[in-house]
């Protein structure tokens, strides 16, 4: 492209390609909330939308957690956690995540995207080598080029392909992947890739995002479930889905996490994550781990399950809270949102860049606190939209 085309003047053509492309988005304000019911100045909606999987954003208990986080340690944490921003819920709630991820110590991060932007490169540089599922998040594709590894990628849960730029890997390898795929709601075939990776010496980093509090023994992701995590080195995931805050952790050996709170510049450069977040996330994560969440993984099942009956007809086995239904294009993906919309259903039209051009999708998203009646008003809307 010339210096011209990418003058400043071009801006204007880049908003008109977008919109002519229908890849132009908006930001929505919401003025309210209850449950899972949204409320803007246009109207409302049953939100099918939110990564808010147990229902634990709006609990009235978290509430609490952070009115008292708010009264035993104030508002924000004042610097970053190597000045003077380290307090002790920080420490409590990284040692609780070790522990639910068999890991022998854990860190947080301001957000998910974070920790791989400071975890990346604080491991890798140039001379070594990162392998990414082709599907993966983009915080990990971003952190992968910025970290300056070689960058190799291998098409979704391809293992024949893995096996082959593993075996041309050089320097420290690392795989990535998800436990869940964001836009797709599928598994990482997690035990293969485990095999495999251990086979040539890699590390495997693997993003627990979608799956912490909902897959494994007490929602403790994948890696538990398949009784992996003492194979996998760094298991990340976030605050801000199942476990209804922000945040982001990674949990690895000791040695690794204090290696990290050295080297990882999203971490060392950046004001720690207010201490009454981290009080109320200790809470969160004890009540994702308990009755509470076995409770809630229960309801969330069944709403899938049910969903999956009434629109395919059967149940299937639960991979994750997340059910796309890919339509290809990008308008019939706008049109069926809108349609949905109208009905009175919030589902998210899934477009490029975020999957591929031509996969455009609706991508259903379930809660636990969704109830019967609205996951059958739901599949009733879709059909009379003729998704
Ligand atoms: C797979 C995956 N990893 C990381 C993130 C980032 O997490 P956070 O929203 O906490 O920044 C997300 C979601 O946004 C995600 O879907």
């Amino acid at each position: 492209m010339s210096g011209d085309e990418r003058s400043w003047a071009g801006l204007a053509g880049e908003r008109a390609g977008l919109e002519q492309a229908d890849l132009w988005r908006e930001l929505r304000a919401l003025e309210g909330r209850e449950g899972v019911r949204l409320r803007t100045s246009a109207g409302q909606w049953i939100s099918f939308a939110s990564n808010d999987y147990l229902g634990f954003a709006e609990a009235g208990w978290l509430r609490e957690a952070l009115r008292e986080g708010i009264a035993q340690h104030g508002a924000g944490a004042g610097a970053s956690r190597l000045v003077c921003g380290s307090f002790s819920p920080h420490h409590e709630l990284e040692a609780l995540l070790a522990v639910a991820k068999g890991a022998e110590a854990a860190l947080t991060f301001a957000s998910g995207f974070a920790v791989p932007m400071g975890v990346l490169p604080a491991l890798l540089g140039r001379g070594d080598t990162v392998i990414l599922d082709k599907l993966c998040h983009a915080s990990l594709v971003d952190a992968a080029r910025l970290c300056g590894a070689t960058l190799r990628v291998f098409p979704h849960n391809h293992l024949g392909k893995l096996e082959r730029l593993l075996a041309g890997a050089r320097g420290r390898v690392l795989v990535v992947t998800e436990s869940v795929f964001s836009m797709d709601g599928d598994q990482a075939a997690l035990a293969e890739m485990v095999e495999l990776k251990d086979r040539h010496g890699a590390w495997l980093l693997l993003d627990e995002a979608h799956a912490f509090g909902v897959l494994g023994p007490q929602g403790r992701g994948l890696a538990a479930e398949l009784g992996l995590e003492k194979r996998v080195e760094l298991q990340m995931g976030t605050l801000s889905k199942a476990a209804g805050l922000s945040g982001g952790y990674v949990a690895a050996r000791r040695e690794v996490i204090e290696l990290l709170v050295n080297r990882a510049r999203s971490l060392i450069y950046s004001t720690a994550p207010p201490p009454f977040l981290a009080h109320a996330a200790a809470v969160a994560v004890r009540a994702l781990l308990g009755a509470v969440g076995e409770t809630a993984r229960a309801r969330l099942r069944a709403n899938v399950a049910l969903f999956q009956r009434l629109t395919r007809g059967e149940g299937g086995d639960f991979a994750s809270a997340i059910l796309p239904l890919i339509v290809g294009g990008e308008r019939r993906a706008l049109d069926l949102a809108a349609a949905l919309s109208m009905a009175g259903y919030l589902v998210p039209a899934i477009r490029y860049p975020t999957v591929a051009r031509g996969g455009a999708r609706l991508r259903f998203s379930f809660s636990a606190a969704h109830e019967t009646s609205e996951v059958e008003g739901l599949a009733a809307a879709l059909r009379a939209c003729g998704g």
